[in-house]
């Protein structure tokens, strides 16, 4: 079985299926309006990939529409093969996907350690194994596992989010803007971590805001305007292409570096 293959670190297999497919996705929360026009997305087993664009383009409504929150009304959803479109999301977990949404994603009320339980409640007899697991990844969370996750700082929160989406030991996990609200110290923490939990065998989507750092680190992007793909390539590439940086990098680049202190804002390139 490869879901219990002990070796640490994958590089990503492109050369097979993909290991999550969406093709050609319709979808939309009011009658007659649709959110998603069509998007394509491939994660291959062991990739990080990156989704960016402006806002309002569809970003959280694509992840949602993969974990089956919002209704697909054309087009496919695969996993390993396998068809998930509309799926419902508990069936999903079962079947090895994660999700951290972007808003709203700890019980305020409940300590750390219930939390996590919240995440592993599928399977209760794994929960002591699967909790020094996520301690070993969030040192922070075992030293206050009986603080209520309502009074922790966004970092924090956005530590127990994520240590509760994996307490499953999900194969896909789907990350919505994990970074945002965080200082530049703590968004640089979330970017290594992240890219830590791929390097252990998870296959990452991610969502984010900040751009740069999102392509620097993942192995392919995506740009999604107006619900459909705009462009896809390997990070690097993507941040390296001028029409990108003119449409999509220049202002937010402007807007890092500021917010960073480093330096003058960038000016983006005249069309
Ligand atoms: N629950 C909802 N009901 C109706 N419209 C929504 C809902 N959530 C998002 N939208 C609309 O869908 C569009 C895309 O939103 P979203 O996917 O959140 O964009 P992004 O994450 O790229 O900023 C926006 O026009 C937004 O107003
Ligand atoms: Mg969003």
């Amino acid at each position: 079985m490869t879901t219990t293959d002990p070796s640490p670190a994958t590089a990503p297999r492109r050369d097979g299926e993909p290991l999550l497919r969406a093709s050609d996705l319709v979808a939309g929360y009011l009658p007659g309006v649709n959110i998603l026009n069509g998007c394509d997305l491939d994660l291959y087993p062991g990739e990080l990939i990156g989704i960016i664009g402006p806002n309002g383009a569809g970003k959280s409504t694509l992840l949602k529409a993969l974990f089956g929150l919002v209704n697909v009304r054309s087009g496919t959803v695969t996993l390993g093969g396998d068809e998930i479109t509309n799926m419902r999301a508990d069936a999903l977990v079962h079947r090895g996907v994660g999700f951290v949404p972007q808003n709203n994603n700890v019980f305020p009320t409940l300590t750390i350690e219930e939390n996590l339980q919240m995440g592993g409640f599928q399977r209760p007899k794994k929960f002591a194994e699967r909790f020094e697991a996520m301690v070993d990844l969030f040192p922070t969370l075992g030293d206050r596992r009986k603080q209520r996750a309502g009074s922790l700082s966004g970092g924090e929160r956005q530590m127990v989010a994520m240590a509760r989406a994996l307490m499953m030991e999900p194969s896909v996990l789907l990350l919505d803007e994990p970074s945002a609200g965080l200082s530049p110290v703590r968004q640089d923490e979330t970017f290594l971590r992240t890219r830590r939990i791929n390097k252990t065998g998870v296959s990452i989507v991610m969502v984010e805001q900040n751009a740069r750092r999102c392509l620097q680190i993942c192995d392919r992007g995506y740009v999604l305007d107006q619900g459909r793909n705009a462009y896809t390539a390997p990070g690097r590439e993507l941040m390296n292409d001028p029409k990108v940086i003119e449409l999509y990098l220049g202002t937010l680049a402007a807007d890092v570096d500021n917010a960073d202190g480093h330096g003058a804002p960038t000016t983006p390139p005249t069309a």
